[in-house]
């Protein structure tokens, strides 16, 4: 069944994919995005890549009042509107309280007035901490070590809460591992403002020559070659994964979680070989210090979502760094 889709922070990273893939799965979107790490041509970039138009609306998600207009009609939202740097979450904790919970809050309670209750919320792998059995179930314990994390743990709370209260709500939080890739047309890319925190974008820039090279934060992991392990999942994967969440909504009732995810761990010296492979460049390299509250590996059990879900996840490492290298080349 077609969907009007609200998309929250649609014009971000992960947003304008999941925004791509929706309209090409025939729902209609509706985004939602104060460009705070965004910026108006990535909506241009969507509707070149998907062919069609979408509905745009600049303004915040804790403004009930535009959220109330903006909801008239929708079915679903899928709401990715939030502040995603751990770092910066330890230095301005309430930034990311006020913008990860607050508006959370002010959306879901406008959802409620507006009587929409189909809910797929962006979660991140960071709930389960640093944890003790790998690849990670969705039943491992659940933590959190900053800020950031903090706020996807009591933002799932509050959405367990919200869904016992009432069961009319239908709701998914999906634990992202970490996102890579682009769209294979090369037209959206990963403009992320300011400075690189993640290793992808950091790869890309040495690989660039925008950044002289990429610092690997420890080899002395208790991992094959030392270096950390993480499970990188395509963006177009976690885009479809939201597509199968969306059409998944329809048959349930409450809350639930599905890790989105491979299923294998790719260390940072091969990620940076794939990328090398993908752009036939050299990138230098620097081992460094571990970075401070880093986990040894972080890998999905990703059978869940296959199995309740109908959803897997498709691309390789190698075609994201492809993907990657496409859209940024100049
Ligand atoms: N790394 C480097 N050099 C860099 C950047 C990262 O060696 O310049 C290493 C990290 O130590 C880690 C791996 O590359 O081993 C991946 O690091 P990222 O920063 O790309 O991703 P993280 O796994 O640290 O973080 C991601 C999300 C967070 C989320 C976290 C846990 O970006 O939002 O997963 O789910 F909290």
């Amino acid at each position: 069944m077609s969907k009007r889709v609200l998309v929250t922070g649609g014009a971000g990273y992960i947003g304008s994919h999941v925004a791509v893939e929706l309209l090409h799965a025939g729902h209609e979107v509706v985004i939602v995005d104060n460009y705070v790490n965004s910026s108006p041509p990535a909506i241009t970039a969507i509707e070149a890549a998907a062919g069609q138009s979408v509905t745009t609306i600049e303004g915040d998600v804790g403004d009930r009042d535009l959220m109330l207009v903006t909801l008239d009609g929708v079915d679903a939202v899928v709401h990715m509107a939030a502040l995603k740097a751990v770092g910066e979450s330890v230095e301005k904790p309430l930034a990311y309280y006020h913008n990860n919970i607050g508006g959370l809050v002010t959306l879901l309670d406008a959802m409620a007035e507006a009587e929409v209750f189909q809910f797929v919320f962006s979660s991140s792998a960071t709930v389960y901490g640093d944890a003790k059995e790998v690849p990670i179930p969705e039943t491992a314990p659940l933590s959190a070590t900053n800020p950031y994390g903090q706020t996807k743990l009591m933002a799932e709370q509050i959405l367990r809460d919200v869904a016992i209260s009432d069961d009319r709500w239908s709701i998914l939080a999906l634990r992202y591992f970490n996102p890579v890739g682009a769209h294979p047309s090369g037209i959206i890319s990963e403009a992320p403002k300011g400075k690189p925190n993640n290793l992808m974008p950091a790869v890309m820039a040495a690989a660039r020559g925008d950044l002289d090279k990429v610092m690997v934060f420890g080899d002395d992991y208790d991992t094959p070659d030392g270096t950390g392990m993480r499970d990188y999942i395509h963006v177009m994967d976690l885009a479809s994964g939201h597509v199968a969440a969306i059409d998944g909504l329809d048959s349930r009732q409450g809350f639930d979680a599905y890790n989105l995810g491979l299923g294998s761990g790719v260390s940072v010296l091969e990620l940076i070989a794939a990328a090398e492979r993908a752009s036939g460049q050299t990138i230098p390299r620097e081992i460094v210090d571990r970075r401070p509250g880093d986990v040894a590996a972080s890998v999905a059990d990703p059978s869940r979502a296959q199995t309740e879900l109908g959803w897997t996840a498709t691309y390789t490492v190698d075609q994201a760094c492809e993907d990657n290298w496409r859209s940024q080349e100049r």
